[in-house]
């Protein structure tokens, strides 16, 4: 009976993908760039019928391809190809240097830069046409995916005027991973970088990373771990990065390399790595030489450098000052830069760790020279659900600095939780820091518009692993996207960005969008109110930090343990970070209002403020209420994801939407497992009843011996 069933459900799924509907199963491989054929009355009235190119070279032919393979898919049939327009609805592509079509419109390319395009509808010899113009060939690559991007919305053809530059500068991927193909904080399978089988070969894989990267404007990437292998630096690897940067080169993407500091002591066999002694600085300086030989792009190095225990200039008594601008001296004439990381902090339990990074870096504001760029994580802590923006941004106009988003869900969820980052990022990149007064966001520190900086970016850690779907969950890759879209414009709404993915990645149907773009919007809020609600941080399980360990005191230092950032006790809640001189480092207004418990925003309030169980919130509800509305409110809203999901199946072929529903169903579990462990742990403080009737559904030892992996049945 089963077997038949099976047969029955085999040829229905095998008709409707013969009729073109959603069953066709897909693996996620393709990402946002499926290229499925549009509906008839778009293609009727937006046909693109030939495709004019000019002169060649490695990225217009990247752009021309994949154009060719989208317009393909989007409208059924490939596109003439030529080399002049000769009837109406032809796409020509170029800089006015490969076009001289183009060079004769004297389009107003001078504000574009060297990465931006134009995409207008014109008149060529009388003829009806689009033309995808830039001053560069990456600029018309960029500007073919984002054409491509205006059909998978279903924007009209007829009348485009559409130009678009990024505002930053280095839009890097950080992937941290490793030599033996293993990818830290990844949970999306392993490396995507096959180290054996380079130089020889590279995969057709890393060219459709490459294109998705491309896609979004993406051109940077990092690709091994910050916590730095030598051996990254070694010849034979030089060899093999080389290979690499050559299959990323034609779509835009530089090759940037993280290094280990005491590597002139591993490689060279030096005494030392110490900053200012002469023989140190030969040694970069040979290795650098010898990177730009074999990549004569090469983008720079990201360092971290005395944090978390890997060497630094501060074993030899030098400041990050000191490193950094060694290794961008050597770096400069090679025009490289260098990405400091500014996560440090002190193993001093007297010393509220959020407040270490401003102390360490502000005093060597100005000393840095012009190619450095210090890298820092949006919160000061270590990407919670929430945190308030690092105070450094705004502390520094004579540093340029750039941000560093994780798109990994370290903190989230990991792989299977559905948290969309574009309402993170946006919450970060819109802060005002008031460096100047209102409107000195963090979004105009990181672009360098605020204290004209010519050096600024944006960095994320990569959720890319060999996975199937790449990003181990079909949503995850909306987390990759938003990052790219955002990092080419701080500015973009991460409504609009969600929007634009799901009618790529999904359906045009407006009836699928709405719900779907709805779940995302409040799929951070729900993670954050079942995880650390109120600004609770870092009560993750320690080490592997999936599930709750609000408990955990294991280790060896004591801002590596929970309780050091709850400070629950029998009066409240929350860290006072008043007294720890955190708030201060806030320009005004913002010091004075994170300084009083009733002018905090409630939802940082325990971030800020060690509060009363009993203190009155602006609902009404005491604190303690208010703590397990929120852990409840996270798990019912993954119901309602649930639910929304549920009603959703014609849309998504069966592969991806049983994807989603499953991993919902595991996120659900593992809400109300959040939930009650929390709140069966904080309750042993409070002494206050459980409001309604509610009831963690096991006693708090259970939860403490979860073992990894493990969750308990709801
Ligand atoms: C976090 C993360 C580490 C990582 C570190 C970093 O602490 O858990 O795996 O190495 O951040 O950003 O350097």
């Amino acid at each position: 009976m089963k077997q038949r069933l099976g047969i029955a459900l085999g040829l229905a799924l095998a008709l409707m993908s013969l009729l073109g509907g959603p069953a066709r199963a897909e693996s996620g491989y393709d990402l946002w760039l499926r290229y499925q054929p549009v509906e008839e009355d778009y293609a009727a009235a937006n046909q693109v019928a030939a495709l004019v190119t000019g002169q060649r070279s490695p990225t217009l032919d990247a752009a021309a391809l994949e154009l060719k393979r989208g317009l393909t898919g989007l409208f059924g049939t490939p596109p003439a190809q030529g080399s002049a327009v000769a009837a109406d609805g032809a796409l020509v592509i170029g800089t006015s240097k490969s076009m001289p079509a183009i060079a004769a419109l004297g389009l107003p390319l001078q504000g574009l830069g060297d990465e931006g395009y134009l995409i207008r509808s014109v008149s060529i010899d009388g003829h009806k046409a689009t033309v995808i113009a830039a001053n560069s060939d990456v600029g018309v690559l960029y500007g073919a995916f984002a054409f491509l991007r205006l059909i998978g919305t279903r924007t009209p053809l007829a009348n485009l005027d559409v130009a678009s530059s990024p505002k930053t500068r280095l839009r890097v991927l950080d992937h941290w991973d490793n030599l033996n193909g293993t990818v830290e904080r990844g949970y999306a399978g392993a490396s995507i970088w096959d180290w054996p089988a380079l130089p020889e070969h590279v995969s057709r894989r890393i060219i459709d990373y490459a294109r998705a990267n491309a896609s979004i404007g993406i051109n940077g990437t990092v690709v091994n771990n910050v916590n730095a292998d030598a051996a990254f630096l070694t010849t034979e690897y030089i060899e093999k990065e080389a290979k690499l940067a050559d299959a990323l080169r034609p779509f835009g993407i530089r090759l940037y390399l993280s290094v280990r500091w005491s590597a002139p002591i591993e490689l060279g066999g030096l005494k030392s790595a110490d900053p200012l002694d002469p023989a140190v600085k030969a040694w970069w300086q040979s290795k650098v030489d010898e990177i730009y030989r074999a990549i004569p792009d090469f983008g720079g190095f990201l360092v971290k450098a005395n944090s978390e225990g890997q060497p630094g200039p501060q074993d030899y008594h030098r400041t990050h000052a000191d490193g950094a601008n060694m290794i961008a001296d050597v770096l400069a004439p090679h025009h490289g830069v260098v990405m400091w990381r500014a996560f440090v902090y002190a193993n001093d339990p007297k010393i509220d760790r959020a407040t270490t990074a401003y102390n360490e870096f502000v005093p060597l504001d100005g000393k840095f020279r012009d190619n450095v760029v210090l890298q820092v994580k949006n919160g000061p802590l270590d990407f919670q659900p929430r945190e308030p923006f690092s105070p450094l941004f705004g502390a520094m106009p004579r540093t340029s600095l750039m941000m560093e988003f994780q798109i990994t869900k370290e903190y989230l969820g990991q792989q299977t939780h559905l948290a969309y980052l574009g309402t993170l990022y946006e919450e970060a990149l819109k802060s005002d820091t008031y460096e100047h007064g209102p409107g000195s966001t963090v979004a105009r520190v990181i672009d360098g518009s605020l204290d004209h900086h010519p050096v600024s970016g944006i960095a994320g850690v990569a959720n890319i692993g060999n996975d199937p779907d790449w990003c181990g969950s079909i949503f995850n890759q909306a987390n990759w996207y938003v990052f790219g879209r955002m990092a080419w414009d701080p500015e973009i709404s991460a409504r609009a960005v969600a929007d634009e993915w799901v009618r790529q990645t999904f359906s045009n149907n407006p009836a699928f969008i709405a719900p779907v773009v709805d779940m995302m919007m409040k799929s951070r809020e729900a993670v954050v109110d079942y995880m650390t609600p109120l600004g609770l941080a870092l009560i993750m399980a320690h080490g592997h930090h999936m599930g709750p360990g609000p408990w955990d005191t294991i280790g060896p230092r004591e801002d590596w343990k929970a309780p050091y950032y709850h400070r629950a006790d029998a009066e409240g809640i929350g860290f006072d970070r008043v007294a720890s001189g955190y708030v201060a480092q806030y320009h005004a207004p913002l010091k004075d209002a994170f300084a009083g418990v009733a002018t905090t925003p409630e939802d940082l309030l325990l971030w800020f403020h060690h509060v009363s169980w009993d203190y009155r919130m602006k609902s009404g509800r005491t604190l303690w209420q208010e703590l397990v509305a929120h852990y409840r409110k996270g798990v019912d809203e993954v119901a309602a994801m649930q639910a929304a999901w549920a009603k959703l199946g014609d849309d998504v072929d069966p592969e991806r939407y049983a994807q989603v529903r499953d991993f919902l169903a595991i996120q659900h579990r593992e809400a109300i497992w959040w939930r009650d462990a929390c709140l069966a742990y904080f309750v042993q403080f409070s002494r206050r009843p459980f409001p309604e009737g509610y009831k963690p559904k096991y006693p708090l030892s259970y939860y403490e011996k979860m073992p990894y992996g493990a969750s308990p049945k709801p």
